[in-house]
């Protein structure tokens, strides 16, 4: 556990924004975490980098979660109880449930980021949030370096949202994530139309785990950009909910507005609709613009500022706003 000095964080932000890392240091193992927190206490976490805009230098101390591995806690015939340390790599793992044909994550292939920030905004695709496979999350008390458990319920989950984004922010850091997933009668998750839609136009009549992975790759790669080619951080906001009644007056002037019902008097609508509609869509400011194929994903060129991205976004908010009257809530977080 080596700290080292003025490290560029260009490769650990999916963003790719080019900031310094005053002192920085890569742990491996919870308990060479636990004795760092002994001795610092104010740190900044980095693990996938996929959900945050760093807009400045990093004076405090950047850990790097890298602690890796996964276990088999028990299994039956209909199930498999698994715990994965937080510096897994969240792609891989569910190509890798899906290899042993354990299912209940296939719809999140492809999302960035690293097993352990997955419960923090309960990542989601496709008709499936992560929190209906967690059953646990063990985090460190940064205070105490006291492993705690929460439970699925303990979490609070909610759309985009648990108690490690509200009430226990910044209190813990997630050191392992438990999972039931299944091993036999799985529930295929076809429900979102594109992917229907994507396994019909590809003849695929076979419903399995490998399938149906498959079919988000192919959609994600066809309206996400990859950021290992061009930064980002996949949705920058948040679908806005609103009340049915502002929903219906939009409606009147744009009826074929998308739309998902979230209860009798709130609708949810997609934010990238709004910004399409406010004509962003696939422009570019400078180093920084919004993507052309998904206009939820702010992009970086290659050398943008994250106060260049960060004002794009203002720029996006303000010009929805006047529009639709909407406010559109930033969904990464602004460093
Ligand atoms: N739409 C537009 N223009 C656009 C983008 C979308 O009109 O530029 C319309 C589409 O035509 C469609 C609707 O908006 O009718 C929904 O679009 P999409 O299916 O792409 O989903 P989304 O609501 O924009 C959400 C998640 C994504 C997730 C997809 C698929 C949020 C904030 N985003 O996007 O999550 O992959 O559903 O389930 O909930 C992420 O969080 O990083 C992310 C990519």
């Amino acid at each position: 556990m080596t700290i080292l000095n003025n490290i560029s964080l260009k490769e650990y932000n999916t963003f790719g924004i080019d900031v310094i890392a005053k002192r920085f240091v890569s742990i491996d193992s919870v308990y060479q975490l636990q004795q760092l927190l002994k001795k610092e206490k104010d740190v900044f976490l980095i693990s996938g980098g996929s959900n945050m805009l760093l807009t400045k230098d990093i004076n405090k101390l950047v850990v790097h979660i890298n602690t890796k591995g996964i276990s088999i806690d028990k299994e039956d015939d209909s199930n498999v109880y698994l715990t994965v340390n937080a510096g897994e790599n969240w792609h891989e793992f569910v190509l890798w449930c899906v290899s042993e044909n354990y299912g209940g994550l296939e719809n999140l292939s492809l999302i960035p980021g690293n097993v352990g920030t997955c419960p923090i905004q309960n990542i989601g695709a496709y008709g499936v949030e992560v929190k209906d496979c967690i059953t646990k999350v063990e985090a460190l008390n940064i205070d105490t370096q006291k492993l705690t458990t929460f439970s699925n319920a303990d979490c609070k989950f909610g759309y985009r949202n648990s108690i490690f984004k509200q009430e226990e922010k910044n209190k813990y850091i997630i050191t392992a994530v438990s999972f039931k997933l299944t091993k036999s009668n799985h529930v295929f998750n076809t429900s979102y139309g594109a992917i229907e839609t994507e396994l019909k136009g590809k003849g695929i009549i076979n419903r399995n785990l490998k399938t149906i992975s498959d079919a988000v790759i192919a959609i994600r790669n066809s309206k996400l950009p990859n950021p290992k080619e061009i930064g980002n951080s996949g949705s920058f906001f948040k679908n806005p909910v609103i009340s049915k009644e502002d929903f219906l007056e939009i409606q009147k002037e744009y009826p074929t507005l998308p739309f998902y019902k979230v209860s009798d008097s709130e609708i949810k609508i997609p934010a990238g609709w709004l910004i399409e509609q406010a004509g962003f869509k696939g422009k570019r400011f400078g180093n920084c613009g919004v993507h052309d194929k998904q206009a939820l994903v702010l992009v970086n060129y290659g050398n943008a500022t994250g106060l260049e991205v960060f004002k794009l976004a203002e720029k996006i908010k303000d010009t929805v706003y006047t529009n639709f009257k909407i406010s559109l809530e930033i969904e990464v977080n602004v460093i």
